[in-house]
């Protein structure tokens, strides 16, 4: 290597070092001290009252009890999408809310038996008033 390879490799090396300190400063200052926090980290408030009692509301309870892995961003979402596209689906096919497959007798027994990278779900983590509703909002093919 001569010099003036050495010394344009050196400015090119110099350049890159300044863009990339460009992109970090121009970067916004995170709001309220952390960054914005995704979808599956912002749940709605579980509902009170007897969990035991049926006719709850199937969306709200799923995203109470499932939405840290099934809403945007969670772990069951991103698996379910690389599976959907795979399967020749769009990626918005990998959020269970929006599948028209489903039905919920399907719904019911993958969350108590578990599937694959799912864990089975006890009656502790989601009674059978609160799964019947949930299977209803997403079992969408009955
Ligand atoms: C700890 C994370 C986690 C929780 C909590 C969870 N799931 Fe899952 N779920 C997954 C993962 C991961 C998969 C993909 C499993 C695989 O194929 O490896 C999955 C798959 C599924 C499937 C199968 C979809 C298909 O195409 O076959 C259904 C239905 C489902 N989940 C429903 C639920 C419901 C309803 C709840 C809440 C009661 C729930 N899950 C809670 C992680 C989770």
């Amino acid at each position: 290597m001569n010099n003036a390879t050495l010394s344009r490799g050196l400015l090119i090396g110099a350049l890159v070092l300044a863009g990339g300190s460009a992109v970090l400063a121009d970067a916004p200052p995170p709001a309220g001290g952390h960054p914005p926090m995704p979808p599956y980290m912002m749940r709605p408030e579980a509902p009170t009252g007897d969990r035991l009692k049926p006719g709850g509301d199937g969306k709200v309870l799923f995203e109470v009890h499932c939405g840290y892995c099934h809403l945007l961003g969670g772990m069951g979402t991103n698996l379910l999408t690389k599976q959907r596209m795979m399967m020749g689906e769009t990626p918005d096919k990998g959020l269970l809310a929006n599948r028209t497959d489903l039905t919920a007798d399907y719904v019911k027994s993958v969350v108590r038996m578990g599937k694959n990278a799912m864990p089975a779900q006890t009656r502790v983590d989601v009674t059978d008033a609160e799964l019947d509703a949930v299977a209803k909002y997403l079992g969408k093919a009955g």
